[in-house]
Order: C-alpha cells, then structure tokens, then sequence
C-alpha cells in the first residue's frame, strides 16, 4: 500500500530517445469509465477499448502508467490536435477494478466532453507501476506527479519529434465520431 511522498526521477527513459517496445501506436474512440474521474479525483480521463491495445499489436503491454502524446479529431476542429498525456493501462488496483482499461489524462483543459470522438495514443516510455493507495489524496498526488514527469520527459528533442508522428495526424474525417 503507497503512501503519499516519496522521491522519484522528474525524467524518465533515455535521453537519446524511445527505446523497445516504444514507440507505441494505439488508438479507439473515447468511452465512458467508471465516472470517478473528474468528480472524485478532479483529473478526468477519456478511456479508449482494452481492444485497441490489441489493434495496436500490443495486448502484452504490462499494466502501469506511461506517457506521450494523444491525438483528438474533434469536430470542431479541421484536423487533429495533438496534446501531451500520462495514462494509465490496467487494473486501477486502488478501485479494485474487475476489467482492465486504458485511461488518458489529456493534459489540457477541455470545456466539454468528448465521447465518440476518435483518438490515437504514441505511448514514448514507462513511469511506474499501478499502486493501491493508502487514500485517494496519495493517488492524486502520485497522478499529479506523473503529469510532471510526464511534461518533463517530454521536453527533450528525441521524445518532442513525436509531436508530429504522421499517425497522430491521419485520423480520416469522420472516423470514430457519432
Ligand atoms: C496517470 C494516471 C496514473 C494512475 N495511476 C493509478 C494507480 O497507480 N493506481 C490506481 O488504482 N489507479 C490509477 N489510475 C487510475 C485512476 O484510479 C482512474 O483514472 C480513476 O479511477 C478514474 O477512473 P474512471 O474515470 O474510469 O472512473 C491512474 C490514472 C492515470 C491517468
């Protein structure tokens, strides 16, 4: 059981790039989760199929929490934007959750939600572990640090070239929308 605190590295993976099995190139449209996210924990989630793990030849990836960057063809929008994002892929140990899920923390802040909408994921390096938390303000801020390590992580040349990854850029016109 994780307490809140404890020192860990603002940078993770190799300052050289990505390294085996990353890049990773996954993707689905936004579904609903559990709903706790941003009414509980305030750090709201859009959730893509466990399936789209698999589409992405990556159904073996151990459960933990990862960063890189998310794409969203909003309708709003004429193209894709691309965000930064830390997510979550697995059990949600502190929920105690009986399916295993993929959860993106997009980090911006969106006015409305956005179910339906197709999203596509490069997953560039591994954070940590899921943990069972001793209360959910240690979960918030261990999520709040990985959003850090995330952003951090992500300011280097080798990781930041993935911003513009022609496969978060070609999501078809209409594709996962309602
Ligand atoms: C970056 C990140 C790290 C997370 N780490 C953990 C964790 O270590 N343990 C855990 O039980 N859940 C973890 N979660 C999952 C949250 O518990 C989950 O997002 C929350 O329950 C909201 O889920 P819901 O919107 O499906 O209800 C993490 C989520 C994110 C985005």
């Amino acid at each position: 059981m994780r307490s809140p605190g404890g020192d860990r590295p603002l940078l993770v993976g190799p300052e050289s790039g990505p390294t085996s099995p990353f890049p990773l190139r996954v993707g689905g449209p936004v579904i609903k989760g559990f709903g706790r996210g941003s009414k509980e924990l305030q750090i709201p989630t859009a959730n893509i199929p466990i399936e789209g793990l698999s589409v992405g030849g990556c159904e073996n990836v151990e459960s933990g929490v990862y960063y890189g960057y998310a794409s969203l063809a909003l309708p709003s929008a004429p193209e894709p934007i691309v965000f930064p994002m830390v997510m979550s892929i697995g059990w949600n140990p502190f929920y105690k959750n009986k399916v295993r899920s993929v959860e993106v923390h997009i980090i911006h802040e969106f006015k409305e939600d956005f179910y339906g909408v197709e999203m596509r994921l490069v997953i560039l390096g591994y954070i940590r572990p899921e943990y069972d938390y001793v209360s959910k303000e240690a979960l918030i801020e261990d999520i709040k640090f990985d959003i850090k390590v995330g952003l951090k992580s992500l300011e280097r040349g080798a990781y930041k070239a993935f911003k513009d990854d022609p496969y978060l850029k070609t999501v078809k016109q209409g594709e996962g929308r309602n």
